[in-house]
Protein backbone atom coordinates (compact mmCIF):
# COMPACT_ATOMS: atom_id res chain seq x y z
CA UNK A 1 0.00 0.00 0.00
CA UNK A 2 1.69 3.32 -1.07
CA UNK A 3 2.80 5.84 1.53
CA UNK A 4 3.70 9.23 1.22
CA UNK A 5 6.75 11.49 3.00
CA UNK A 6 6.46 15.05 3.20
CA UNK A 7 10.11 16.11 2.63
CA UNK A 8 9.96 19.73 4.86
CA UNK A 9 8.54 18.03 7.06
CA UNK A 10 9.28 14.66 7.52
CA UNK A 11 5.62 13.19 7.98
CA UNK A 12 4.84 9.74 6.86
CA UNK A 13 1.13 9.14 5.80
CA UNK A 14 0.31 6.20 5.28
CA UNK A 15 -3.42 4.11 5.60
CA UNK A 16 -5.16 4.08 1.97
CA UNK A 17 -7.55 6.33 3.10
CA UNK A 18 -5.19 9.08 4.64
CA UNK A 19 -2.72 8.23 1.25
CA UNK A 20 -5.53 9.31 -0.85
CA UNK A 21 -6.78 12.26 0.78
CA UNK A 22 -3.50 13.76 0.91
CA UNK A 23 -3.17 13.24 -2.54
CA UNK A 24 -6.44 13.91 -4.05
CA UNK A 25 -5.44 17.64 -2.39
CA UNK A 26 -2.56 17.47 -4.74
CA UNK A 27 -4.48 16.88 -7.42
CA UNK A 28 -2.73 12.96 -8.17
CA UNK A 29 -5.35 9.98 -8.38
CA UNK A 30 -4.77 7.07 -6.47
CA UNK A 31 -6.58 3.70 -6.47
CA UNK A 32 -5.90 0.29 -6.06
CA UNK A 33 -5.78 -2.95 -7.90
CA UNK A 34 -5.48 -6.47 -6.32
CA UNK A 35 -2.06 -7.57 -7.04
CA UNK A 36 -3.39 -11.14 -6.44
CA UNK A 37 -5.14 -11.49 -9.00
CA UNK A 38 -1.91 -12.53 -10.66
CA UNK A 39 -1.31 -15.97 -11.03
CA UNK A 40 1.61 -16.91 -8.44
CA UNK A 41 4.32 -16.98 -10.86
CA UNK A 42 3.78 -13.47 -12.19
CA UNK A 43 4.02 -12.07 -8.47
CA UNK A 44 7.08 -10.91 -7.98
CA UNK A 45 8.72 -12.03 -11.17
CA UNK A 46 10.64 -9.43 -12.73
CA UNK A 47 11.86 -11.85 -15.85
CA UNK A 48 9.28 -11.45 -18.01
CA UNK A 49 8.57 -12.66 -21.43
CA UNK A 50 6.30 -10.64 -23.94
CA UNK A 51 3.50 -13.32 -23.41
CA UNK A 52 4.05 -12.99 -19.76
CA UNK A 53 3.56 -9.66 -19.80
CA UNK A 54 0.32 -9.96 -22.23
CA UNK A 55 -0.98 -12.49 -19.31
CA UNK A 56 -0.71 -9.46 -17.08
CA UNK A 57 -1.88 -6.88 -19.04
CA UNK A 58 -5.49 -9.61 -19.72
CA UNK A 59 -5.71 -10.22 -16.01
CA UNK A 60 -6.46 -6.58 -15.20
CA UNK A 61 -8.23 -5.49 -18.49
CA UNK A 62 -11.35 -4.68 -16.60
CA UNK A 63 -9.19 -2.16 -14.20
CA UNK A 64 -7.12 -1.11 -17.22
CA UNK A 65 -10.16 -0.76 -19.28
CA UNK A 66 -12.17 1.23 -15.96
CA UNK A 67 -9.37 3.62 -16.12
CA UNK A 68 -9.11 4.29 -19.81
CA UNK A 69 -12.72 5.08 -19.95
CA UNK A 70 -12.85 7.72 -17.45
CA UNK A 71 -9.62 9.47 -18.09
CA UNK A 72 -9.24 8.58 -21.90
CA UNK A 73 -6.17 6.43 -22.06
CA UNK A 74 -5.88 4.77 -25.77
CA UNK A 75 -2.87 3.26 -24.94
CA UNK A 76 -1.41 0.92 -22.58
CA UNK A 77 1.74 -1.36 -22.01
CA UNK A 78 4.00 -2.86 -19.32
CA UNK A 79 7.43 -1.44 -18.36
CA UNK A 80 10.27 -4.18 -16.43
CA UNK A 81 13.08 -2.35 -14.50
CA UNK A 82 15.57 -4.63 -12.41
CA UNK A 83 18.70 -4.97 -12.52
CA UNK A 84 19.28 -7.47 -15.36
CA UNK A 85 16.98 -4.35 -17.40
CA UNK A 86 20.13 -3.35 -19.76
CA UNK A 87 21.87 0.11 -18.87
CA UNK A 88 19.75 -0.03 -15.57
CA UNK A 89 22.02 2.87 -13.76
CA UNK A 90 21.87 5.14 -16.75
CA UNK A 91 18.11 4.76 -17.14
CA UNK A 92 17.96 5.62 -13.88
CA UNK A 93 20.01 8.83 -13.76
CA UNK A 94 17.48 10.27 -16.85
CA UNK A 95 14.38 9.09 -14.80
CA UNK A 96 15.92 11.09 -11.85
CA UNK A 97 16.00 14.41 -13.46
CA UNK A 98 13.02 16.52 -12.48
CA UNK A 99 10.79 17.08 -15.34
CA UNK A 100 7.24 17.52 -16.52
CA UNK A 101 4.62 16.31 -19.62
CA UNK A 102 1.97 17.78 -21.49
CA UNK A 103 0.15 14.53 -19.81
CA UNK A 104 -0.24 12.71 -16.87
CA UNK A 105 1.62 10.02 -16.19
CA UNK A 106 0.14 6.73 -15.29
CA UNK A 107 1.37 3.66 -13.53
CA UNK A 108 -0.27 0.51 -11.79
CA UNK A 109 2.47 -1.12 -10.60
CA UNK A 110 1.62 -5.03 -10.18
CA UNK A 111 5.17 -6.26 -8.80
CA UNK A 112 8.12 -4.59 -6.98
CA UNK A 113 8.42 -0.77 -5.60
CA UNK A 114 8.62 2.49 -7.44
CA UNK A 115 8.77 6.08 -6.18
CA UNK A 116 7.35 8.94 -7.59
CA UNK A 117 8.78 12.31 -5.99
CA UNK A 118 6.48 14.90 -6.74
CA UNK A 119 6.15 18.72 -6.23
CA UNK A 120 3.14 19.47 -4.19
CA UNK A 121 1.39 23.03 -3.78
CA UNK A 122 3.36 25.89 -2.12
CA UNK A 123 2.48 24.81 1.55
CA UNK A 124 3.68 21.01 1.16
CA UNK A 125 6.65 21.44 -1.41
CA UNK A 126 8.11 17.98 -2.48
CA UNK A 127 6.74 14.63 -1.62
CA UNK A 128 7.32 11.30 -1.98
CA UNK A 129 4.92 8.75 -2.96
CA UNK A 130 6.27 5.06 -2.19
CA UNK A 131 4.25 2.82 -4.35
CA UNK A 132 4.18 -1.22 -4.10
CA UNK A 133 1.98 -3.35 -5.83
CA UNK A 134 -1.62 -2.85 -6.51
CA UNK A 135 -0.78 0.68 -6.48
CA UNK A 136 -2.55 2.73 -8.85
CA UNK A 137 -0.75 6.24 -9.79
CA UNK A 138 -1.74 9.20 -12.06
CA UNK A 139 0.90 12.35 -11.91
CA UNK A 140 -1.16 15.26 -13.31
CA UNK A 141 -0.24 16.69 -16.30
CA UNK A 142 2.37 19.62 -15.98
CA UNK A 143 3.56 18.26 -12.76
CA UNK A 144 7.21 18.95 -11.49
CA UNK A 145 8.10 15.13 -10.91
CA UNK A 146 11.05 12.38 -10.90
CA UNK A 147 10.26 8.36 -10.46
CA UNK A 148 12.70 6.27 -9.10
CA UNK A 149 13.09 3.11 -7.76
CA UNK A 150 13.91 1.82 -3.81
CA UNK A 151 16.44 0.20 -2.85
CA UNK A 152 15.05 -3.34 -3.99
CA UNK A 153 15.45 -2.08 -7.68
CA UNK A 154 13.14 -4.04 -9.47
CA UNK A 155 9.63 -3.26 -10.69
CA UNK A 156 6.59 -3.73 -13.37
CA UNK A 157 4.32 -1.49 -13.63
CA UNK A 158 1.47 -0.77 -16.31
CA UNK A 159 1.56 2.16 -18.41
CA UNK A 160 -1.26 4.30 -19.53
CA UNK A 161 -1.00 7.19 -22.57
CA UNK A 162 -3.69 9.38 -24.11
CA UNK A 163 -0.86 9.65 -26.78
CA UNK A 164 2.60 7.86 -26.58
CA UNK A 165 4.38 11.43 -27.39
CA UNK A 166 2.44 12.77 -24.78
CA UNK A 167 4.88 11.13 -22.04
CA UNK A 168 8.14 13.03 -23.96
CA UNK A 169 9.66 14.34 -20.73
CA UNK A 170 10.28 18.15 -20.53
CA UNK A 171 13.23 18.64 -18.29
CA UNK A 172 12.46 21.41 -15.49
CA UNK A 173 15.28 23.42 -13.71
CA UNK A 174 14.71 23.18 -9.65
CA UNK A 175 17.19 25.12 -7.78
CA UNK A 176 15.46 24.56 -4.58
CA UNK A 177 15.56 20.96 -4.60
CA UNK A 178 17.76 18.87 -2.69
CA UNK A 179 18.10 15.55 -3.40
FE1 LIG B 1 7.65 11.59 -15.65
Amino acid sequence: MAKVRVRNTGELIEGEENVRSFLEKQEVLYEHWEPSKLPERLQENFDLTAEDKEEILNTFDTEIRDLAGRRGYKTWDIVVLSESTPNIEELLKKFEQIHTHTEDEVRAITAGEGIFIIRGDESVGYFDVILSAGDVISVPEGSVHFFTLTEAKKVVAVRLFIETEGWIAHPYEDPTFVK
